[in-house]
Formats: C-alpha cells, sequence, structure tokens
C-alpha cells in the first residue's frame, strides 16, 4: 500500500528516489539547511502528517542531496506526548518507505545517566528499553505486529558511526521529565541514556522494514545527578553546542552511502 502522501510527493518531486531517511531531534534541525537542490514539504499539506506543536512551528520533510547521497530529511518530529499517541509518526515513517527510503538514522537529545557521558557526548545506540510502556503497533492486525526487536539498531548501520560510544536509551512518555527515582530505576536496568522519541520510530521503521541505526546528543545529566532543575531550554542550548560534531556525525554517515 502506498501513503497519500507519498503520492503527493511523486506527484510533486522531480528528484530521484531518497537513499536514506533523517529524523532531526529537537535542536537539531539545522541540518536540513545543508541540503543541496532541497525539496521542502510541510507537514501540514502532506496527507495525513501530524501537525507538531513543540517548537510552535510545523515539521518538515526535506527531499534533496547531501554529501552526494538522495536524502528525505524529516525535521520537527511529533512526539507521542503531543496528543496523537505511540502511532503519531507511523504516517510519516511508512510514507519515507513508500519514497525508497532503505535505511533510517533516528536523531534525538537525551539525558545521560552516567556521570562520564555529559553534555555534548554523542552516543549510537545499541538498543533500547520501551519504558514508556506503550507501543505503536498496538491495534495492528496481522502477525506481522509479532515484530522481532533483536538487533533492532542495526550492527551493519551502527558500524557506520564509528568512533562513538554505543549506549542503552530508555524510553519515557514525558512530557515531565523523570524524578531522580525513576533514573536509579533505569541506570540499574541498564539505561545509559533517557528521552521521549525515536523507541516508537524505531519501532515503526522495523515494521516497515527499513534498517535503523540511532544518535542521542546528550543535553544535560540525568534528573538528579546534578541537583538542578531540568528544562526545555537546557536540552535547546546544549543541543546547539554540540552541533558542529553532530553535523559531522551525520554527514560521516551519510557518506558512506555514497
Ligand atoms: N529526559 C528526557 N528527555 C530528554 C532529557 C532528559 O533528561 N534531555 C533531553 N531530552
Amino acid at each position: 500500500m502506498t501513503t497519500a502522501a507519498a503520492e503527493a510527493l511523486a506527484r510533486h518531486s522531480d528528484g530521484a528516489a531518497p537513499r536514506i531517511g533523517l529524523v532531526l531531534g529537537s535542536g537539531l534541525g539545522a541540518l536540513a539547511e545543508e541540503v543541496e537542490g532541497a525539496e521542502r514539504h510541510s507537514f501540514t499539506v502532506l496527507p495525513g502528517f501530524p501537525v507538531s506543536s513543540v517548537s510552535g512551528h510545523a515539521g518538515e520533510l526535506v527531499l534533496g542531496t547531501l554529501e552526494g547521497v538522495r536524502v528525505a530529511l524529516v525535521s520537527g518530529r511529533v512526539h507521542a506526548y503531543e496528543g496523537g499517541g505511540p502511532a503519531v509518526m507511523r504516517p510519516v515513517i511508512e510514507t519515507l518507505r513508500d519514497i525508497g527510503v532503505s535505511d533510517l538514522l533516528l536523531t534525538n537529545s537525551a539525558g545521560s545517566t552516567r556521570e562520564d557521558w555529559g553534555p555534548g557526548t554523542l552516543v549510537a545506540l545499541s538498543d533500547h528499553i520501551n519504558f514508556a510502556g506503550m507501543n505503536p503497533l498496538t491495534g495492528e492486525e496481522t502477525d506481522a505486529r509479532f515484530l522481532s526487536m533483536v538487533d533492532a539498531y542495526d550492527p551493519g548501520l551502527r558500524a557506520r558511526l564509528g568512533g562513538v560510544p554505543e549506549g542503552v536509551y530508555a524510553w519515557f512518555s514525558g512530557p515531565s521529565f523523570e524524578t531522580p527515582a525513576e533514573i536509579r530505576a533505569i541506570r540499574t536496568l541498564g539505561a545509559d541514556l533517557v528521552g521521549m522519541s525515536t523507541v516508537p520510530e524505531c519501532i515503526l521503521a522495523r515494521f516497515f522494514g527499513m534498517r535503523v541505526a540511532a544518535v542521542s546528543v546528550v543535553t544535560n545529566l540525568a534528573a538528579g545527578m546534578t541537583g538542578q532543575a531540568l528544562s526545555h531550554d537546557e536540552t535547546k542550548q546544549e543541543a546547539a553546542k554540540a552541533q558542529a560534531r553532530f553535523r559531522a556525525l551525520v554527514k560521516d554517515f551519510v557518506r558512506s552511502f555514497a
């Protein structure tokens, strides 16, 4: 089946099909400016696409070329906590598959449960813990819903993110930040990172047959580790400070497909 959005894009787009999909996390959207020959499609004009409230402006699907590779770049992802639930990104992920994306890099800003991974640390995900307890495949009727999540973050794609450490990401629903007790709990359970996105998108992308990799930019030590309150302003500021290294890592990843 092809999404209505994919059909609309096929009518309006003259470029070659994208090879790689990139979902840019909070404060990490500037990479979209580097896409050459960019065709920009607001979520508001793509049928079925969700509209975000987080940053006050709608998401965008940008098609074009980065490092000589055809890419589909999503900036302004929508989170489950905005009201649409865990499957809110389903039309976006399904459309990426429909327009030709077979490899998807998810990115996010995250808190770190490890003292030695402070703000600015880039981490590739080796695995995740679905601590939010929601699943974007709830209600799916075929046996395809019994999706294996072994090697959900593809070892071959992870190898293209050389040079950064790997860690386990725990998904909390948000939008309130975690309590210090919750952070102690997930650290004990094996989580290195904590955030409010990426896990449902990984599940959806695997469901739609794509290979997935993910990168977190640590913007803060997690709740209770510094004695200070957490804030979204801090997330945005620290993500901005890490932009140059984040962009270099993502561009190296993309270039490996050239
Ligand atoms: N918790 C959840 N999400 C986040 C955090 C955090 O500490 N930092 C950035 N996104």
